[in-house]
C-alpha cells in the first residue's frame, strides 16, 4: 500500500472507536474521566437551564447524560457510527425523550461548511477527544461558528507534563492519537483565539485523577479546561 492510500487519523480513530463501542463503558477509568468532564462542565457554567448544547466527540453519552437534566437539549455528534449507536440505546433504555438527547454519526469539515440546517448552541462541550484530532486549528473554528453569539466553547483534555503525561496514552493506541501526553493550556488559549470567533479566553487545571500504568504502580494526571464566548 503507498503511503498516501493510508487511512487517515479520522479514518484510524472511526475503526478503532466503532471497535470499542460496546465495551467502551466497562472501562473504570474512562467513565471516572467523563464524570469529572461533566462535573467540571457544570461547576463552570452555573446555570444551563434553557441551553441548546453539542456534545463534540460524543462518545457514548457519558458526558451527555450527566449534563442531561440541566440543559434543553444535547445534540452528540461523533465520527464512530457504533459510539453513536450507543449513546442513542443509552437515550431509548433510559426513556429519554429523543428531542432533548441525541447522537449523529457526522464528521464536520470545513469545506463542508454548515453541516447543521442552521442549528446553532449556546454551549458546545469537547471532553477528552482533542488529542485525537490533527488539525485542532480548523475543528475549534468549526466548533465556533456552531455558537450562538455570546454561546460558549469548552474543551477539556488532558494537561502537559513532560514528566508523566505521556505515559497516560501507553499501549497500543498511538496511531490514533495525534497529540501524545495531551496540551499546554495555553497552546489551547492560543488556538482559541486564534479563530478570531472567541473572547474571554480562559484555562485552568480542572481535576486530577489516578491511572494505573504500571501493575500496582498508579501516577496522576491532571485534566485542564479552557473555555471561550462567541463574539
Ligand atoms: C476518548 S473518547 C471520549 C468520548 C467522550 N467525549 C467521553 O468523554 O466519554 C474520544 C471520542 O472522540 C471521537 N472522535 C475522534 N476523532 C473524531 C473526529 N474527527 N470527529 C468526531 N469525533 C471524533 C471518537 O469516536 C471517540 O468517541
Amino acid at each position: 500500500m503507498e503511503a498516501n492510500e493510508l487511512p487517515n487519523l479520522t479514518e484510524r480513530n472511526k475503526e478503532f472507536f466503532n471497535n470499542e463501542s460496546s465495551t467502551y463503558d466497562a472501562h473504570p477509568t474512562r467513565v471516572l474521566c467523563a464524570k469529572k468532564c461533566a462535573e467540571a462542565i457544570l461547576k463552570e457554567v452555573k446555570d444551563l437551564e434553557g441551553y441548546e448544547v453539542m456534545d463534540f466527540a460524543c462518545g457514548t453519552g457519558l458526558v451527555s447524560q450527566d449534563l442531561c437534566a440541566h440543559v434543553k437539549s444535547i445534540l452528540g455528534v461523533d465520527s464512530s457510527q457504533n459510539m453513536v449507536n450507543e449513546y442513542n440505546k443509552k437515550v431509548w433504555q433510559q426513556g429519554i425523550d429523543k428531542e432533548e438527547m441525541q447522537a449523529i454519526c457526522l464528521e464536520l469539515k470545513e469545506s463542508e461548511g454548515d453541516q447543521l440546517n442552521g442549528r446553532k448552541f449556546d454551549l458546545i462541550v469537547c471532553a477528552s477527544a482533542y488529542h485525537h484530532l490533527d488539525d485542532i486549528n480548523s475543528m475549534t473554528r468549526i466548533l465556533a461558528s456552531y455558537l450562538k453569539q455570546g454561546g460558549e466553547l469548552i474543551v477539556l483534555d488532558l494537561k502537559k507534563d513532560p514528566e508523566v503525561s505521556h505515559k497516560f496514552h501507553r499501549g497500543n493506541k498511538d496511531h490514533i492519537i495525534s497529540h501524545k501526553g495531551g496540551f499546554y493550556p495555553e497552546e489551547l488559549e492560543k488556538v482559541f483565539l486564534a479563530t478570531g470567533m472567541l473572547e474571554n479566553v480562559s484555562s485552568k487545571v480542572a481535576f486530577s485523577f489516578p491511572k494505573e500504568i504500571e501493575k500496582d504502580k498508579e501516577y496522576m494526571f491532571e485534566w485542564f479546561l479552557v473555555r471561550g464566548k462567541k463574539i
